[in-house]
């Protein structure tokens, strides 16, 4: 996880909450990253979601929102980073590893560990899993597609690092992220709540999974 602080961020962005204004420009770059990625028919889904209870970080750069990811917890030292999108003609300056970084970093708060799961695909399983994600069970989407749910355990001390090295870089959420308990991530376990990204994990395709103590304390 820490090695991806490497290479660092080189352009100059800007991390910042999410406002309701951003909507359309976070709608656009989803569209823009939808074809052969994120499910059929999931604007509507996603356009709730962003209406929903995730605090989500996004990226601007000279005014233009670039990039965003949100991130929610619940009381059992559970994370779940959703919707990491940067806008095609962004990709590949590290504005996705940052992201990335600064939600779990937002976590340095608690002063626990965490255990972190992605709602990947299949086109993103291979970015998560330079961050230490496996894949340890499937979510379903609406249209019956399976996808990758991957997760992986950040102790406190590498939380606390990530955050500290962002920080120093001065790579920060500037203004207040809200980042709400939330005692249902029912997602992890069953079908989902409302508001964010609907899908019911497939407990049984692998045998690492085991849905009964995730929600454990460390
Ligand atoms: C996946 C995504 C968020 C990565 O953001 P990014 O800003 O392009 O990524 P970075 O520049 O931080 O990439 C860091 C490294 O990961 C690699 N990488 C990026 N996307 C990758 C992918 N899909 N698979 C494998 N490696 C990937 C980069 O090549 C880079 O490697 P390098 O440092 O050795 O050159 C972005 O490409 C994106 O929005 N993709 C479309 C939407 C999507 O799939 N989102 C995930 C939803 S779960």
């Amino acid at each position: 996880m820490e090695a991806q602080l490497y290479p660092r961020l080189k352009r100059d962005v800007l991390f910042r909450p999410y406002g309701h204004h951003d909507h359309d420009a976070c709608l656009a770059i989803y569209r823009q990253n939808e074809a052969d990625r994120f499910p059929r028919g999931y604007t509507e889904e996603f356009s709730k979601y962003l209406r929903g209870d995730a605090a989500i970080i996004v990226a601007e750069m000279d005014h233009r929102v670039v990039g965003y990811g949100g991130i929610r917890i619940n009381d059992s030292n559970i994370a779940l980073l959703s919707f990491g999108i940067v806008a095609p003609e962004f990709q590949g300056q590290r504005i996705g590893t940052t992201l990335t970084l600064l939600r779990i970093s937002q976590l340095a708060s608690y002063g626990c560990s965490f255990l972190i799961y992605i709602a990947a695909l299949n086109a993103s399983l291979p970015f998560y899993r330079q961050f230490g994600f496996r894949e340890s069970q499937k979510w379903k989407a609406k249209d019956g597609q399976e996808h990758p749910l991957a997760r992986v355990r950040v102790s406190d001390a590498s939380i606390q690092k990530i955050g500290r090295t962002l920080s120093r870089r001065g790579v920060e959420v500037r203004g207040h992220l809200a980042l709400p308990v939330s005692g249902d991530l029912s997602c992890i376990t069953e079908e989902v709540s409302s508001g964010g990204w609907r899908f019911k994990c497939q407990t049984t395709v692998h045998s690492d999974s085991d849905p009964g103590t995730v929600g454990s304390h460390p």
